[in-house]
Formats: C-alpha cells, structure tokens, sequence
C-alpha cells in the first residue's frame, strides 16, 4: 500500500472587478478561488474601489492590489500580470468594461493586462436588463466570443432598484466553477463521463421520503474536475445540497428507479461511468396517495421496504469494451482493516473496475470536509490511499484512472 498523496495544483488568476454594484459578489469569487486553491490578483478599476475597497480586496485575496499603471514599472507590471496568469476573469463585467476589452482600450493596469494575457479570459457581465440588451452591448459581447472569450451569465432575476430580468452576475460558485474548467492540461477531451451524485429520497406519502445523509459533494467534484480535464460530463443528480457545477449536462434523478433508468439510458455513449450517489437500498413497498396520519399508524409504525435494485451491478454488467465503471463504498466500520476487507468483496460482487473506499460516519465523510479514500482497481492487487479535499480526491481519482 503506498502513502497518502495530496494532489493539488496553484492556478494563478487575475480577477479584474469593473465598477459595478456586482463588485460586492466578486468578493465572494475571489473568496471562493483562494479557497480552491488558486494564487489571486484582484485589480480593480477605480470604480470598483467606490464599491469595494482596496483593504476588503487584500484581506480576501491574500495578496497585494495592483492599482496603478505606474506602480511596479521596473518588473514591468502592465504586462507581467497578464503574461503570468492562467486565467483572467472579469466580474462584474460592466458595460463599459466590455465595450473598453472590445476595443483594446490599455489606460489602466486592467485593459494592459487582458491585453498582455495569453491565457482563457472569463466574463461575467452583470447589469440592468436595458444595457445588456443594447446593440452596442450585444454587438461587443459578439466581437469578443468570436475572438474566443468565455462568458457565464448573466442571469435573471432581481438587479439593483428592484428591477428584474436577465443581468444578475452569476453566483461566485458558478464562475468558480465554470474558471475551473478553463485552465490546466485537458487529458480527458473528447471523452465522456456519466457520473451519479447525491442522496436519493423514496417517497413515502407527500410529505415524507426515505433518505440519506448524502450531500453529492464528492460526485459534483468529480464532475468538476472531469470538465477541468477537458471531459463532457453528464450529471444525473438526486438530491444535492450544492448547486451542479455550470457546463454539465444536468439529469434530475429524484429517486433510485430515477437515477436507474437515466443511467441505464446514458451508459451507452459514456467513457466512464461513475455511481458516487448515495442510492436507496430499500424502497417503500407502498407509496400512500394520501399523508399517513396518526389514527392510520398507531402508536407503532412499521413501514414495508423491499430491496432496490443495484444500479452499480447493472452498469458493470452491461460495460461496453473500453468503458470504465467506477463504484464507491460508504463503510461504518471503525476498523481500517475491516473496512478494506468489505471493500474487496463489494469490488467483486458489484463487479465494477474500481471502487473507491469512504469512511463514514456521525462525524467524518459527510459533506465540504476533508477526507480520506482509498482507491481498488480489479487491474491491480494494491490499494491507493489518497486524502485532501474532495477535489483534490477526485483529480488523483483521474489520474488513476488515466494511468489504467
Ligand atoms: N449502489 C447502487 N445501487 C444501490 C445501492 C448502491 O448502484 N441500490 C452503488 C452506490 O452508488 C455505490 C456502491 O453501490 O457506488 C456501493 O454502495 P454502498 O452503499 O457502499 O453499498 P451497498 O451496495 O448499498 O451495500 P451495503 O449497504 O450492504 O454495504
């Protein structure tokens, strides 16, 4: 058994914040990327400084603010940021800022670093409805896609003044997310994967179900780091507690004969196919049209369950040549060893080529944490211990996986 290895890689981003109202969500961004992982510059303009200030942009990022063309000549800084960066992202991108880019306006650090960057710029345009939906704005946004520019966003919803309609900036996840996918090697382009995730709930009556503590955490970083790799990832969620990330093709799989059925119907066109959802084991024999009420039940209820179908044991079975299966075992057992024994059985009976070992229980496993997994695979005796968060968990997932 080798050690445990942290996988992780430092992205180095630019976030530009152009003097919008939406300057108070890039704080949440830029809080999001540190977080993952990444190494940020913020640079405002001098209008998002009216926004936010320069204190709440160091404290967030960690990191010193360029604000001036003419600060840090002697290492040319006008260039360098861009030259440097992995990714730029704008966000807010104002009207304005977009109609500066389009141009190739360079007046301020941020216009001669996007201009100096050879690395994928993100836009995330946010303002009133009336402004996006301008022809100048409109015939920029098309200039800049078709030089190859990323947009997320906007989205509907409530703008400032009580207004509504399409302008909202995307959430910060979402942007996060989305970065994410744009930088790094693409080893996995062209390529498919069809990943489950979540906890399913078996309804009982309308307004009870039969659930589990899943928060889809580990598959939704999964798909992350799949779209990261260059993949094209089919998400079949059930119950999630974090939103999917932006560019998966997204499936509603409420419950376990959901999430059967679109995994069945998905397998054929996917590489790789993940089940890191929490499936039911069981399902209510019978689903009550009606809430069951006290004077139905008594004092002691003792609802009927029958066995669920095994989704994993299917899909392994119905493995196409080449076509990867991957399993997860969620184990209770205190013991290490226990719970690797358990592991090789499960890998056998479900039959699939690699199954992945969590320890759960009231305190670890579940959720944002960090955790511990080890890796089987039928094409190898030995196991793979891996902890980190569970991004850093599902890259080194990927890297097994493209080393067999
Ligand atoms: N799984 C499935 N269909 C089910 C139950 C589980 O496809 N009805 C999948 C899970 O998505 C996971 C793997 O089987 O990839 C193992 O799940 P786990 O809950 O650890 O094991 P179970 O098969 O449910 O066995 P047990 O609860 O008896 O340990």
């Amino acid at each position: 058994m080798s050690g445990p290895i942290e996988a992780s890689a430092t992205p180095r981003v630019v976030v530009g914040v152009a003097g919008g109202i939406a300057a108070y969500k890039a704080v949440g961004l830029v809080r999001e990327l540190v977080n993952r992982g990444a190494h940020v510059t913020v640079i405002p303009t001098h209008s998002a400084l009216k926004f936010v200030g320069l204190p709440t942009w160091e404290a967030i990022s960690r990191n010193e603010v360029p604000l001036d063309l003419f600060e840090g000549v002697a290492e040319v800084r006008h260039v360098a940021l861009g030259q440097k960066a992995d990714l730029v992202i704008v966000a807010p991108a104002t009207a304005h800022q977009i109609a500066q880019i389009a141009a190739g306006f360079a007046g301020d650090l941020l216009g001669t670093t996007l201009l100096a960057t050879t690395a994928p710029v993100l836009l995330a345009p946010a303002m009133h409805t009336e402004m996006w939906q301008n022809p100048s704005v409109v015939a920029n946004m098309a200039t800049l896609v078709s030089r190859g520019y990323h947009v997320i966003g906007p989205e509907t919803g409530a703008l400032t003044g009580g207004d509504e309609g399409p302008g909202r900036m995307s959430e910060p996840a979402a942007i996060a997310d989305y970065a994410w996918t744009l930088w790094g090697p693409k080893p996995w382009a062209g390529t498919r994967f069809l990943i489950s995730a979540g906890g399913t709930r078996e309804r009982i009556d309308p307004v009870r179900f039969l659930g589990n503590r899943s928060s889809g955490s580990m598959g939704v970083a999964l798909a992350r780091q799949a779209l990261r790799a260059g993949a094209e990832v089919t998400l079949v969620a059930s119950h999630l507690d974090m939103p999917p990330p932006a560019g998966v093709t997204l499936v509603q799989a409420p419950s376990v004969h959901d999430v059967r059925r679109e995994m069945l119907e998905h397998q054929p066109s996917a590489d790789v196919v993940v089940m890191a959802a929490a499936v039911a084991d069981w399902i209510p024999q019978q689903y009550h049209e009606q809430k069951i009420t006290k004077e139905d039940v008594g004092e002691v209820w003792q609802p009927v369950f029958e066995r669920a179908p095994d989704v994993l044991q299917e899909l392994s079975l119905r493995a196409t040549p080449g076509q990867r299966v991957i399993g997860f075992a969620a184990e209770t057992s205190a013991d290490p060893q226990e719970r690797e024994s358990r592991a090789r059985v499960k890998l056998d009976k479900k039959g699939c080529h690699v199954l992945v070992l969590n320890h759960v229980d009231d305190t670890v496993g579940f959720g944002e944490v960090e955790t511990a997994v080890t890796i089987f695979s039928q094409a190898s005796p030995q196991s793979l211990s891996v902890e980190g968060t569970k991004d850093s968990i599902a890259e080194r997932l990927l890297e097994v996986l493209l080393d067999r």
